[in-house]
């Protein structure tokens, strides 16, 4: 099957990482390889990473042609690990497009989607727990916490009950959990009912909000001065960790006012570039209606 993934906000990343010769950006969210080759377009070298040997796979067929593109599977939370010991570190811009890809949804077997029958796996890469692996292991209070935290889900508690009972092994069967647990009338009109179990499910089976708080504090050694960070984010936990991250990273004075001087020891190593997240333009968003929940920030360090 080929790999499409539609690329999102593809214009507004290459003006925020501002790709030239000389310059080597790492996308540590590959897939596709859509931001890759438009990076590569700039005149950059780009080094691809992701989690998923799928991904890796399709990217480098699509980019063989370049010269100035390698492409590494692995984690995007250990690119220190990663690119260190190849002497490929400080870079000029770190990119993350967050979330998983079409492919990845659009595949039965590899387990994300609620439309379709499959093993109940949804991991990215090839290594960990399965979410099936995942519901058996955890309490019942366990699961409820992560499908209220990482799925804002309302009927946390019964969804997980469910579960529990049930020890679903394939995608449809989690599906009828969910649709046991959440009384007929309270079923979301616009979203399927089992929308938000599977993303709590998704993000917690491949560590996500880990990820994500390593790639964000590693930033500061990952980075040459000038060098750029931009994140794509899909659902607003992630928004708001971005935002907080690169806020922190500014490091805005935090003494109380009326101090004549600062005295909290605010370094200001990194600087916002995006005040507000960067959005689909109308026109992406009706060519492509996943870009409308997307949300770009991004910032440079400057010292
Ligand atoms: C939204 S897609 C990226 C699409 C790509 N920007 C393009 O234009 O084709 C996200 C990709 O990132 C990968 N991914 C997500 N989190 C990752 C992580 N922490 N480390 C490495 N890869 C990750 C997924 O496997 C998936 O292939």
């Amino acid at each position: 099957m080929p790999f499409v993934h539609a690329t999102v906000l593809r214009d507004e990343v290459v003006q925020l990482l501002n790709p030239a010769p000389g310059k080597r950006l790492v996308d540590a969210t590959l897939g596709g390889g859509g931001h890759a080759e438009a990076l590569l377009a700039g005149g950059a070298e780009v080094i691809g990473v992701d989690r998923d040997p799928t991904a890796v796979a399709a990217a480098r067929a699509r980019l063989a042609g370049s010269e100035r593109f390698q492409a590494l599977e692995g984690r995007a939370g250990e690119l220190e690990s990663l690119l260190g010991p190849l002497g490929l570190l400080p870079v000029d811009g770190v990119l993350m497009d967050l979330g998983v890809s079409s492919p990845q949804l659009d595949t039965p077997e590899r387990g994300f989607s609620f439309q379709t029958e499959g093993p109940l796996d949804m991991r990215m890469g090839r290594t960990g727990e399965t979410a099936a692996e995942l519901i058996a292991r955890l309490s019942e209070p366990e699961l409820a916490a992560v499908l209220r935290e990482l799925g804002e889900e309302p009927f946390s508690r019964p969804i997980a009950r469910a579960l529990k009972q049930d020890l679903p092994s394939t995608t449809m069967g989690a599906v009828e959990s969910v649709k046991r647990a959440v009384p007929r009338k309270a079923w979301p009109s616009r979203v399927h009912v089992a929308t938000r179990t599977f993303q709590a499910l998704r993000i917690a089976v491949n560590d996500e909000v880990g990820e994500l708080d390593r790639v964000l504090s590693a930033l500061p050694r990952l980075l040459h001065v000038g060098g750029r960070a931009a994140v794509i984010a899909f659902h607003s936990l992630e928004d708001r960790a971005v935002k907080q991250a690169f806020r922190a990273l500014e490091g805005r004075c935090t003494c109380p006012p009326g101090l004549p001087i600062c005295v909290c020891g605010a370094q200001g190593t990194f600087k916002v570039l995006t005040r507000r997240a960067v959005q689909a333009s109308e026109a992406e968003v009706e060519r492509n209606p996943r870009a409308r929940s997307a949300r770009l920030r991004a910032v440079e360090r400057v010292a």
